[in-house]
């Protein structure tokens, strides 16, 4: 592609697409690979992964490899679950053979806010109960059901009524969680570390007291892994870093290899409700046969190349380098993060997206968040490398020396 093409595309990408965000973009993506995105006249280094799904890095070679041989054996032929196909019981098998306890069948979307639809239907279902609790800070999906249990007025507003027995509490806080779980309560859903928020991990006690009074209560314990999974925090499920099972737990973004696929994972007994009637809840492309090919070879990636394992060692250096930063600059007031899964926050909140855009200018591309104003994500792929993790360093350090001097 040619720069005048590519400005071409921006005139018509304003014309023909519907915007969330105004405003004209600058970059027109030609080719993406590993860790690197590629416009007509520079290249990037993507430190966010298109937002936790590039885990194996872009346009990996097996994916490739595996979407070109499935689809010539045949991609959609009919509404999930009619027919035996074995990309999707390969890709089920895998998801529940790392998930934790008994959680041994998975439902296929396309998507992760249909993978929480499905778990926030299924639990309504199991249990007869019409209630949700759900954490401040949250973020789950844009659809109606996804929506109900997300945080935050300003994206919920326009769109009410939405599910009205939705109870919102402070993340972390078990003592108010305790308070809002009750006989009426059908699920709790949960972050296990909340992604949306600025990357917040909570104290050690709390997912293990959430799994705790859900038991009590006979409520079902529904873990959002979307962003959390295939090796970000350094297990295949983000709950696995305090051994907790919950009886429902959603995947999407890496899980599909850059291509959509989503999940919700829970035990055959759960999933038996939806036995009654049969066809309670269908999908046409969920578990699209490509999408699972592709799942295949990504898990496989991840699996050989011990990438959660990686995404821990790699932590560290991520560490150590904020740790340079932090003594540098007054701007950058607190970071966090687990595996390869980080975030800080840019004091004033309002030059938030100046050192976004600075980045960007020095050819890193890191991101805001939807819910923390201020943070900064940091999620790069996890075959990142030490000299990528340098050159990401090294631009926001230049960054912020240019912010502090303007
Ligand atoms: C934690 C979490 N849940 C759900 C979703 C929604 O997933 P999707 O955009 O695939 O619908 C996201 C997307 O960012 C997410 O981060």
């Amino acid at each position: 592609m040619t720069p005048q093409t590519a400005e071409d595309y921006k005139d018509r990408f304003l014309k023909h697409l519907s915007q969330t965000v105004p405003g004209r973009k600058e970059m027109v993506i030609t080719r993406a690979s590993g860790c690197r995105l590629f416009t007509p006249d520079r290249e990037y280094l993507d430190m966010i992964s298109g937002i936790a799904v590039a885990n194996i890095g872009h346009s990996h070679p097996e994916v490739i490899e595996a979407v070109e041989r499935q689809i010539r054996e045949y991609s959609h032929v009919n509404v999930y679950g009619r027919f035996v196909l074995a990309p999707q019981v390969e890709i089920a098998e895998r998801l529940t053979r790392v998930a934790p306890g008994d959680l041994d069948v998975a439902f296929l979307t396309s998507t992760g806010t249909e993978a929480n639809e499905g778990a926030l239907k299924l639990a309504r279902k199991y249990t007869g109960r019409p209630g949700y609790v759900a954490f401040e800070g949250s973020f789950h999906g844009r659809t109606y059901g996804s929506l109900s249990v997300s945080w935050r007025d300003r994206y919920r507003d326009g769109f009410q009524p939405l599910l009205e027995q939705v109870t919102f509490v402070p993340f972390d806080d078990l003592d108010a969680a305790a308070q809002a779980i009750g006989p009426e309560t059908a699920g709790v859903i949960v972050e296990p570390i909340q992604g949306e928020a600025g990357v917040r991990i909570p104290a050690d006690d709390f997912l293990p007291g959430l799994r705790e009074l859900c038991s009590d209560h006979g409520a079902l314990l529904i873990a959002d892994e979307i962003q959390g999974a295939m090796g970000r925090a350094g297990h295949w499920y983000s709950c696995q870093e305090w051994e907790v099972t919950p009886d429902i737990i959603t995947v999407a973004k890496a899980v599909g290899g850059g291509l959509p696929l989503g999940a919700f994972i829970s035990t055959r007994e759960i999933f038996s409700t939806f036995l009654d009637p049969p066809l309670s809840h269908v999908t046409t492309f969920g578990g699209n046969p490509v999408s699972c090919a592709a799942a295949i070879a990504a898990f496989d990636v991840v699996e050989r190349e011990r990438l959660a394992e990686r995404a821990v060692e790699m932590g560290e250096n991520m560490r150590k380098g904020f740790d340079v930063m932090m003594e540098k600059h007054d701007a950058l007031e607190t970071v966090r993060g687990l595996g390869l899964w980080w975030a800080f926050d840019v004091s004033p909140t309002e030059n938030a997206m100046a050192v976004v855009a600075a980045m960007e200018r020095r050819g890193v591309i890191v991101g805001s968040m939807l819910n923390a104003d201020g943070t900064i994500r940091i999620a790069p792929p996890l075959t990142v490398t030490t000299a990528e993790l340098d050159e990401m360093f090294n631009a926001l350090d230049n960054a912020l020396t240019e912010l502090a001097g303007s």
